[in-house]
């Protein structure tokens, strides 16, 4: 039996249920974990929602955290009770103790806390692929970050100018512009206040940008092609205020030959091998200092329904993580 937060039925936050749960000892192949922290995701809001399909009802929610083994199934895995471990995978991180298969973990390096493995393995691993395998940034880049004080938004940011790129990020107010700034914007813009395409073309000269980030959606499309320049790539990441509408494909012609992308961090970190290559990258990156971990709210996983209105109110800034 452990404690776990369970959507029994599609909803609003207070959908979410903490409740005690039956948890089976590990089976072949799984490694069980105390959990110390789990992170909070805007994507743990889509599966609440029904936007992402949960597998059935009820399910547990949550797709990162941190923790150490506590026992192994039968037959032994790599890891060994007592091992300091992180993990992304999808549904089921919203728990004080959890089975998982070990190809999923990571060895938490003994220079990142629990707290920051559990936010790094979700929205540091999506930073890594977006910034390095989507599209590989460089110094001579222009990038624009939407949602650039988020969670997802102050590690892009920051690992975008320390890679040499100049960034511009958008943001949904003056106290988070200010963050955006101190994490690695070289412009911000207020999108809520400003016309975000009209300052783009401004900052850059009419030059636009090669690559558009965008984890918001419906209210940044399709003014995120027009700050593209001819051939950009527009990588659309994810739907914080709604999906993108479908829109015809003639669209990228017009705009100007672009290129268009809708990715996934499942299908960058399937293989084993790939997990551990980004993984390593991201914990080098925070150990030698080029990426800080921006944890700016704690909730007791108890309430995690709180967590959940605060980051759909966009109240929240960086990282939150939850303590089972
Ligand atoms: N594809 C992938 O592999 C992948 C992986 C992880 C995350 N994601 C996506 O990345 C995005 C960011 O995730 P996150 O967990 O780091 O969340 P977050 O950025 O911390 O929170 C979402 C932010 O989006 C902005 N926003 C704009 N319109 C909004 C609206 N109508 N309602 C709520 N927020 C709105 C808000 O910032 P402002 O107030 O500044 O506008 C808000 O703080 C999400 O879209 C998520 O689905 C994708």
């Amino acid at each position: 039996m452990t404690k776990a937060v369970r959507v029994h039925k599609i909803g609003g936050p207070e959908a979410l249920i903490y409740e005690d749960t039956d948890l089976p000892a590990p089976g072949p192949g799984e490694v069980r974990i105390r959990q110390h922290a789990v992170g909070l995701n805007f994507i743990d809001t889509y599966y609440r929602t029904g936007l992402y399909k949960a597998p059935g009802l009820p399910f547990i929610v949550g797709n990162e955290a941190a923790g150490e083994v506590m026992a192994v199934g039968p037959g032994g895995t790599h890891f060994h009770p007592g091992d300091r471990v992180a993990y992304y995978v999808n549904l089921g991180a919203y728990a004080g103790e959890r089975n998982i298969p070990w190809e999923r973990l990571v060895k938490l390096p003994d220079h990142i806390t629990y707290e920051q493995g559990a936010v790094l393995m979700l929205k540091g691993l999506t930073v890594w692929y977006l910034l390095h395998r989507t599209f590989k940034v460089e110094p001579h880049h222009r990038v624009l970050i939407h949602a650039a004080a988020g969670g997802i938004g102050l590690l892009a940011c920051q690992w975008a100018r320390a890679l040499g790129a100049h960034v511009i990020g958008t943001v949904g107010s003056r106290a988070k512009a200010d963050l955006a700034l101190a994490n690695g914007c070289d412009h911000v813009i207020l999108y809520n206040e400003e016309d975000f395409v009209a300052r783009v073309k401004q900052i850059s000269r009419n030059e636009l940008c090669d690559v558009v980030y965008d984890g918001v959606g419906k209210s940044t499309f399709p003014g995120s092609l027009s700050c593209l320049k001819p051939r950009g790539l527009f990588v659309s990441f994810g739907n914080a205020s709604g999906p993108v509408p479908p829109f015809a494909i003639a669209e990228l012609n017009n705009h100007g030959s672009l290129f268009a992308t809708r990715p996934k961090l499942n299908d960058y970190i399937g293989k084993r091998s790939e997990l551990l290559e980004g993984a390593d990258t991201l914990f080098a990156a925070v150990i030698n200092g080029k990426l800080h971990v921006p944890i700016n709210h704690a909730y007791a996983l108890k309430d995690a329904a709180k967590a959940h209105a605060d980051l759909e109110s966009r109240s929240t800034t960086g990282a939150s993580i939850l303590k089972p």
